[in-house]
């Protein structure tokens, strides 16, 4: 089935505005047919207007739904001064909605025109060490500079004033990749102004950072030195969280100047970066209508534990479903080794963004564009216009949006558990390391993956969102907390909520001071328990218990016992002297619930016994038991439906059976089998897309 622009935007209409009660006749006459979509980065700016109509015949038949265009296109659409043409674009936005496919406009400020950074060099960024970028890359920009505000403001104004109405054009992509920050002297005197206007006096500032250590008093806020690393952390912490406001404004005078003139149905969101820790998420989220991120692979591997944390991590920016903006077509260009995806593997992940939570996925990029920095990057087609061999596995995944998308319309996953992702914790511990291995991203994971695997739903929340609704809360280092924060984890933990806190919990105050007590600070009397002592380790220390055997690796905390009543479940072996026979996990149970404290970075399978005891404890289920490893089950449901999504991420066939006939939503050897199943065997890759019963 396919489905007009109008029809798509209705969905996000219902997604990004549902208690707006008036909408457009054109939003609402597809109201009960959202589907879900496929897209691709399609920069026709790049080819004579001449090859648009065979690409986009190409698209069609891939089952494409949306394009990206725009981003980047500045130089066309502005080709001097205050001259705009959007003529082309028009044409090209005309031109794809004939082959039924709409478009998300990217406003193009991440690569500002060559005539505008020669004649306003102010507006290039610049870096740590003092040196201004030049034109020819992208995001050469000053993300302050007030002079480029304006002109991306003119832009971005310019667009929603001529697009704003179109109804083929569904919502906006703000820049693209927020990423680097600028050291020019107006950010510098923005974070000294920043920094004043939260500490009020230069006083409260040295005494909150304890400046007399090294001499670091200040006199005046102006004295005080931006770079990112090997300063005061305090002042590390403040200038993460400045960057954070700063691409939090940045953002609103963008939006600020598209609102107005555009439908409330057409969303505006930017493209992130999955772990991407330049700044706080939630804080740039805040004024963004939905979350949107670039799936790329990071690694050799494809790591689908990995990657479905990822995908957690953006739908928890703003607590619902969210788009992949781009992801690849089997490969990149820019890791040492570009190894492409195993063939299956695209669509495997496409449909493993889906069961997270996605509502579209776009494939970066269409089209090769025929010279620039990414020629050897994966596409769709190649530059001779042409079908690549991943073009007919993306329209595979096409054609099943098109068949699964109904059933699959307006549910998204819910979870029982939730592990809090917090960026000031990941700053504060990736300013001071203490041990190598210790990447904090790393370390989620770790407490994420057997979570994943045996509940098979988790939220990735900020540390701020309401707790009440989960049985199940860990934060795997919650290295920064509020006293605020400690009493809300008390009341949740009191109310009947089990709580884990990983190592390094409770260590530092907001200013990354160190707590007066040891950790977990604030919460120290009510665990009835602490940290003697922190131990950064380079060998595998042997602990015990009634989590049975396992080993402490690359962090091991040296835990004592308060309370009476507060239990231990393991403890380390013979190692360094200190550790020997300490207690490693202590647990207590308080008012109607529990909080279990774990000092050590667990082996996989230790950490796995803990998390099925906490479950155990929670009273939390798995969605689908006993389903083979590597299989992943993923659940997409609302009031009236539930849809399953299995994934078969192992290289060999594996049979799942069901709890009760099923509905295949699609299926081999057909697209769309409405056979009813009470088992599914899935091949290497395979994916089965069930409807269950409610
Ligand atoms: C993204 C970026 C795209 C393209 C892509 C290549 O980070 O947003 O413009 O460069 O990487 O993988």
């Amino acid at each position: 089935m396919r489905l007009s622009c109008s029809a798509i935007a209705t969905v996000f209409t219902a997604l990004v505005f549902a208690a707006i009660p008036q909408l457009n006749a054109q939003a609402t006459q597809y109201a009960e047919k959202p589907p879900l979509l496929v897209g691709a980065a399609w920069y026709p700016e790049q080819w004579p207007e001449s090859q648009w109509d065979h690409d986009l015949s190409l698209m069609e038949a891939a089952h494409i739904d949306v394009v990206r265009v725009g981003e980047f296109a500045w130089s066309t659409m502005e080709p001097s001064e205050g001259h705009y043409d959007f003529a082309w674009l028009d044409r090209a936005i005309a031109l794809a909605a004939k082959h039924h496919i709409c478009v998300v406009l990217g406003t193009p400020t991440a690569a500002p025109p060559a005539w505008l950074t020669t004649k306003y060099p102010e507006t290039l960024r610049v870096d740590e060490n003092g040196v201004r970028d030049e034109h020819g890359n992208r995001q050469q920009f000053s993300f302050t500079d007030p002079l480029y505000r304006r002109f991306a403001r003119d832009i971005a104004e310019q667009m929603a004033i001529h697009f704003g109405h179109n109804p083929d054009v569904v919502g906006w992509q703000l820049d693209n990749e927020y990423g680097n920050p600028s050291f020019d002297p107006t950010a510098k005197a923005q974070f000294h102004a920043w920094l004043q206007k939260k500490y009020g006096t230069i006083a409260s500032l040295n005494r909150h950072w304890a400046t007399a250590y090294w001499s670091q008093t200040y006199d005046n806020f102006d004295e005080i030195p931006v770079r990112e690393d090997g300063e005061n952390p305090a002042l590390l912490l403040e200038w993460k969280r400045f960057v954070s406001d700063t691409w939090k404004s940045y953002s609103e005078n963008q939006i600020a100047a598209i609102r107005p003139h555009a439908d409330p149905r057409q969303f505006i969101t930017t493209n992130t970066m999955g772990w991407f820790e330049g700044f706080n998420e939630y804080t740039v989220h805040s004024v963004l209508d939905i979350a949107a991120w670039d799936d790329y692979i990071d690694s050799d591997r494809y790591d689908y534990l990995a990657n479905g944390a990822a995908h957690d991590l953006t739908r928890g920016y703003k607590m619902k479903n969210f788009w992949v903006m781009e992801t690849e077509p089997a490969f990149v260009n820019w890791r040492p080794t570009n190894t492409p995806l195993q063939k299956g593997e695209v669509r495997d992940m496409a449909w493993q963004a889906i069961g997270h939570g996605a509502e579209t996925v776009e494939y970066w990029q269409w089209r090769s564009a025929p010279n620039g920095q990414e020629e050897y990057h994966g596409v769709l087609v190649g530059a001779d216009g042409t079908p690549v061999p991943v073009y007919y596995e993306v329209q595979q995944v096409g054609k099943e949006f098109a068949e699964a998308g109904p059933e699959i319309a307006g549910t998204s996953p819910h979870s029982e558990v939730a592990l809090a992702n917090d960026f000031d914790s990941r700053w504060a511990i990736g300013f001071q390391r203490h041990s190598a291995g210790f990447d904090p991203v790393n370390e989620m994971l770790a407490f994420y993956k057997p979570l994943r695997q045996q509940s098979q739903a988790v939220d990735m929340i900020s540390i701020d969102t309401p707790l009440d609704g989960y049985k199940l809360v860990e934060l795997p280092a919650l290295n920064v907390i509020s006293q605020a924060t400690a009493d809300r984890l008390m009341a949740y933990v009191r109310q009947g909520g089990h709580l884990l806190l990983g190592p390094r919990t409770g260590m530092k105050d907001e200013y990354d001071a160190l707590e007066p007590q040891r950790q977990p600070g604030p919460l120290v009397d009510f665990l009835g328990g602490r940290v003697d002592q922190f131990y950064a380790l380079d060998y595998a220390v042997p602990v015990s218990g009634e989590l049975g055997d396992g080993t402490a690796n690359i962090w091991a905390e040296q835990l004592s016992v308060q309370a009476p009543d507060a239990k231990v479940l393991l403890t380390y072996g013979k190692s360094n002297g200190w550790l020997d026979d300490r207690p490693a996990v202590i647990t207590r149970s308080v008012g109607k619930g529990r909080i279990t404290y774990v000092g050590a970075w667990l082996d996989a399978a230790t950490m796995g016994r803990l998390t099925q005891q906490l479950l155990q404890q929670a009273g939390v289920q798995p969605i689908l038991p006993g389903v083979p490893e590597g299989v992943e089950v993923c659940q997409r449901s609302n009031a009236e439906k539930s849809v399953l999504i299995l994934i078969n991420h192992n290289t060999k066939d594996e049979h799942v059976g069901l709890p009760e006939p099923m509905r295949e939503l699609i299926g081999e050897p057909g697209i769309g089998s409405q056979e009813t199943v009470s088992a599914v065997d899935l091949p290497a890759y395979g994916v089965a897309v069930l409807e269950t019963q409610k």
